[in-house]
């Protein structure tokens, strides 16, 4: 979710009110998404980096994450979304911490939409917590060089049982990953997208969705292969 401060500054208006506009457009696009059947969603919120901006800008942050779990515990815990925060927590303030626990409990029965939320995350860093995970087992005796499949790691990793990322989405014209979800997407379709995250509206995600579906995604197969496999036997 790329260009909040931009779409600010653009204006001549503080960063902080770029966030603001941008949490606006988490709602609608959760709701958006939710709408359209996705089950999974994850939002770069915060990433590791995000702690060297100016302490005034991250304060604003962490205040507007409070504000944002706080004000649509509610409606999360109505519309059957079940949130999970994916990250760093213990660098996180302790007011987010104890917040982001309150909500994830009162979420954790909820099925029909599943999102995380990655804040103080990356993708890196969070490859070497579930090696630290699995070298801490091995040392215990409890695992074995042959048990240390892919299915074990991604389980280690933050988004646990999240399925493979199929579609990533960025805005705001970079087109790069930032540490996002590095393993997780590393089948993903890519589709960026010029606009700035407070623009962002649901047929910009109409359209990424229509940009997945006329991609054949191969999985290393040849064309003809995916043809053959997808006729009427
Ligand atoms: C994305 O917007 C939100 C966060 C990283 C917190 P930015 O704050 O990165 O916006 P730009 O890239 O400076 O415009
Ligand atoms: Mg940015």
């Amino acid at each position: 979710m790329d260009g909040n401060g931009r779409w600010a500054e653009q204006q001549g208006l503080p960063r902080a009110v770029g966030h603001e506009k941008g949490a606006e457009v988490v709602r609608a696009v959760t709701r958006a998404a939710k709408a359209r059947s996705i089950k999974h969603l994850t939002l770069f919120a915060f990433s590791s980096l995000n702690w060297g901006r100016p302490t005034q800008e991250v304060n604003a942050l962490m205040d507007l994450l409070c504000h944002f779990l706080e004000s649509q515990e509610q409606s999360m815990i109505e519309e059957g979304i079940c949130l999970r925060g994916i990250g760093e927590r213990s660098f996180l303030p302790q007011r987010v911490k104890s917040l982001l626990e309150r909500v994830e409990e009162n979420t954790n029965q909820n099925n029909e939409l599943f999102l995380n939320l990655a804040i103080s995350y990356d993708g890196r860093r969070d490859l070497v917590k579930a090696t630290q995970q699995l070298v801490a087992l091995a040392c215990q005796g409890l695992l074995l060089p042959a048990d240390v499949q892919e299915e074990l790691i991604m389980q280690k990793l933050a988004t646990g049982n999240t399925p493979d990322v199929d579609l990533l989405i960025r805005t705001s014209g970079e087109q790069r990953l930032s540490g996002f979800l590095p393993i997780e997407a590393c089948y993903a379709e890519l589709v960026f997208i010029d606009k700035l995250w407070p623009d962002f509206t649901s047929q910009d995600l109409d359209r990424a969705l229509d940009e997945f579906e006329s991609r054949q995604r191969r999985f290393g197969l040849t064309g003809h292969q995916l043809e053959l496999s997808m006729s009427p036997a």
